[in-house]
């Protein structure tokens, strides 16, 4: 190539970068009108949580001191957030019985609408004014390492996050959040298994903009490892993600996100950079055509096992991870038996659960093959033939003896009573006794009573 369309190719492709960059950035700006409080907005949030504060003040002991902590504290809330996270803090002298009971008591007297909420101590959750207040006893401490609860450390969350993130890069938060908004991979609640606003903030510390840090994600390989203070504490965890927490060194700030989530994360700030549009914040929610879908589910000509039984009553964070050890359990034992799995699905509203079975077959042969040692080991062959007496035949494959046998369980059906009945499974007690009672679902009504799980399991396609 002459120096001259050198010359003209660079400027070309600077044309095209800063075309790129453009759109990148309109995008953005265009989000962030959407999720930026308006000023109204904070003078009602103020206004509201001067109230709060001042009705506390009145019957708190002069000891304790109340704190701001969580997104509004750090200017990382999105708009119409009406969640205060609220922290009496307490010191030492009091026991930790006496600061959750302290912190409801106080609570209850100040406001009508309350209700007791379990983190890993029991703190208050209040409604007022169309807000939602998490009141949250803790320890007042120096610094993070001394904790005594886990929660202790909120407070040296918001401290840092402040001295890292300027106002543009908290709007760049606020951006992000939404990101992961319109992926479900927003919150650290075990039902979702994704990205808490810490971590967010975190990543914005990390990377300094949203732009950064969706080409570096794009990039990024299992198990994604970040540790921004350079604890050097990342040996100790062996989750998917390990952010390591830069005010405690022994703790994963990212350990709740699944692999699911982070692939999910890693491959749509790939496919927004390459296609970048606001679908990827506000996706648009499906009309759902139910006739359509059944006739989709019943082409692919798939056994399709739908079972729907009561909720056990139980906090999300624990009905969650039990149902999906319930739906895991299953399918290994299923496919222990020779069933072959396609697909499978869980879900719970807190009232009712649902698991979805998409299998090859739903019929096998009247007999099963167990292979056994090798022909020669003798003692071993001796007691296999011993153990399988009864066996419809015995036979000699390649070097292995092997039996014939009458299989127990030829129909799903029959399969997955039995599985759910057996102690061996090992399913969560409260998950066995409901599961007992469950109720068949067939394609039709599944659909038609669950559409938007059919939907999403069944036409789950990557939207490009
Ligand atoms: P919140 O769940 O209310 O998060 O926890 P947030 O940062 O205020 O974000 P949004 O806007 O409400 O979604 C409040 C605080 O509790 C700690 C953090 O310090 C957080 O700021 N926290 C919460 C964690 O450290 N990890 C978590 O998984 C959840
Ligand atoms: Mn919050
Ligand atoms: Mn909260």
């Amino acid at each position: 190539m002459n120096p001259v369309s050198q010359v003209g190719m660079q400027i070309y492709k600077d044309y095209v970068h800063n075309l790129i960059m453009e759109t990148y950035r309109s995008i953005f700006s265009k989000v962030l009108k959407r999720v930026k409080p308006t000023l109204s907005e904070e003078k009602r949030n103020k206004k509201v949580f001067n109230e709060i504060i001042t009705r506390l003040k009145k019957v708190i002991n002069d000891d304790i001191e109340i704190e701001l902590v969580g997104s509004f504290a750090k200017g990382t809330h999105v708009r119409n957030k009406r969640e205060f996270d609220i922290f009496l803090l307490f010191p030492k002298k009091y026991t930790k019985k006496e600061i959750s009971e302290l912190c409801i008591t106080w609570g209850r007297e100040v406001f009508s609408d309350t209700l007791v909420a379990y983190a890993q101590h029991p703190y208050l959750r209040v409604k007022y004014k169309g807000f939602s207040i998490d009141l949250v006893p803790a320890y007042h401490i120096k610094n993070a390492s001394e904790r005594a609860t886990a929660v202790d450390r909120s407070p040296f969350h918001t401290k840092y996050i402040n001295n890292r993130l300027t106002k543009k890069q908290k709007d760049e938060v606020r951006i992000l959040k939404q990101f992961l908004k319109g992926l479900n991979i927003y919150g650290a609640e075990l039902r979702v298994e994704g990205f808490s606003g810490y971590l967010a903030e975190l990543l914005i510390v990390r990377y300094k903009s949203i732009l950064t840090l969706f080409k570096e994600a794009s990039d990024w390989q299992f198990p994604v490892i970040i540790d921004i203070e350079n604890h050097g504490t990342s040996d100790k965890f062996s989750d998917p993600f390990i952010m390591i927490d830069p005010v405690d060194p022994n703790r994963n700030v990212a350990a709740v996100v699944s692999t699911t989530s982070l692939a999910r994360f890693i491959f749509y700030a790939r496919l927004f950079l390459r296609k970048p549009s606001t679908t990827f914040f506000f996706p648009r929610k499906p009309r759902i055509d139910k006739s359509k879908l059944k006739t989709i589910i019943r082409k692919r000509n798939t056994k399709v096992y739908v079972y729907e039984f009561d909720a056990p009553d139980v906090i999300e964070d624990i009905l969650w991870p039990q149902l999906k050890k319930t739906t895991y359990s299953i399918k290994r034992k299923l496919e222990s038996m020779e069933y072959r799995i396609f697909g499978f699905y869980y879900w719970s509203d807190n009232v009712k659960c649902v698991i979805m079975f998409e299998l090859y077959h739903d019929k096998l042969p009247d007999i099963v093959r167990l292979v056994g040692p090798s022909i020669t080991r003798k003692h071993d062959v001796d007691k296999f033939m011993d153990k399988h007496k009864t066996a419809v035949d015995m036979q000699i494959v390649h070097d292995r003896i092997t039996a014939i046998k009458k299989r127990r369980f030829t129909s799903f059906d029959h399969a997955f009573n039995h599985i759910i009945t057996d102690k061996s499974t090992g399913l969560p007690d409260r998950f066995r006794k409901l599961i007992k009672k469950h109720k068949k679902l067939n394609i039709s009504s599944f659909v038609d009573r669950y559409p938007e799980i059919a939907y999403d399991y069944f036409t789950r396609t990557i939207k490009v």
